[in-house]
């Protein structure tokens, strides 16, 4: 994997191009590192997960996994660990190019925005092996586009392009292959801009919105919402507001 920082935004780069980036347990590993780093950094303030130019990835690492026991699969509890991912308090942009299958594409799921190349494909292809998806595919999907596709991709196997993920709602852009990591880059440089503290809130009160019933969620948004009215930051951008100037957001 190969991490890098472009001012307020950690970049990290899945690198396992001979394997169209099969998730290994070394290189999920090595995720996990780099946004816990980033997450620990307060300099950093959004981040982008791409695979590069030609593929997200692959899915896991099928020679990793063909001859594994259930015992085996429990005790290693690699998408178990994939909380940890899905834990990462900042925005995270995934830039999608090709394909974007079973863990690959769970992986992109688990992020906050995606930017997709045209060439791009989402897809669900474990019933193919003889499995299904282990790291959030069956619960994901419906979520976002509804049960029916969700059954199409699930059942089916077969990856949609990204023009119908985006019709779908799947992804917030299409734009073309050679400059979706640029694109992903600018919408995580403009997210940086914004108030980190309230950031940090709005996507936990986004995400618990999928786990919770309407009132108890509004309840999170709205003690969200009166807490940050004990951040420097929301008297700073309020001021800035009234003094008509840009504001400067500390994260305090
Ligand atoms: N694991 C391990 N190796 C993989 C891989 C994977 N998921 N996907 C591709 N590769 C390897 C291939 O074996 C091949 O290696 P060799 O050159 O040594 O033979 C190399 O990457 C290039 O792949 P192809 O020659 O197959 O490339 P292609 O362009 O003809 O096809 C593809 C591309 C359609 C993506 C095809 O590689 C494919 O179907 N891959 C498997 C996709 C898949 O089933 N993913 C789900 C995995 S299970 C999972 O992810 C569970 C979960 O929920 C966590």
């Amino acid at each position: 994997m190969l991490v890098d920082r472009d001012g307020r935004v950690g970049v990290v780069t899945l690198n396992r191009p001979r394997v169209l980036n099969a998730l290994s347990p070394a290189l999920m590993a090595e995720l996990s590192q780099a946004l816990a780093a980033f997450d620990a950094d307060p300099e950093v303030r959004a981040a982008v997960l791409t695979g590069g130019p030609r593929v997200f990835a692959a899915g896991a690492d099928i020679g990793d996994m063909s001859d594994r026991s259930p015992v085996d699969q429990l005790q290693r509890d690699q998408t178990g660990r994939w909380a940890g991912i899905a834990a990462f308090t900042k925005p995270l942009i995934a830039a999608v190019n090709g394909y974007a299958l079973g863990g690959g594409c769970e992986l992109a799921l688990i992020c906050d925005l995606i930017v997709a190349g045209d060439s791009a494909r989402f897809g669900q292809p474990e019933i193919n092996l003889g499995i299904i998806p282990g790291a959030g595919g069956t619960q994901r999907w419906p979520r976002t586009v509804g049960k029916y596709v969700a059954m199409e991709v699930n059942l089916g196997g077969a990856p949609i392009t990204a023009q119908r993920a985006y019709q779908l709602g799947l992804v917030n852009r299409v734009v073309p292959a050679e400059v979706t990591v640029d694109i992903a880059r600018q919408v995580a440089a403009q997210l940086a801009e914004k108030a980190p503290v309230a950031l940090r809130l709005a996507k936990e009160s986004v995400n618990q919105a999928l786990e919770l019933p309407l009132g108890e969620g509004l309840a999170v948004e709205r003690k969200n919402f009166y807490f940050l009215f004990a951040t420097e930051d929301q008297k700073e951008g309020m001021r800035a507001f009234l003094e008509k100037r840009r504001a400067q957001f500390r994260g305090r």
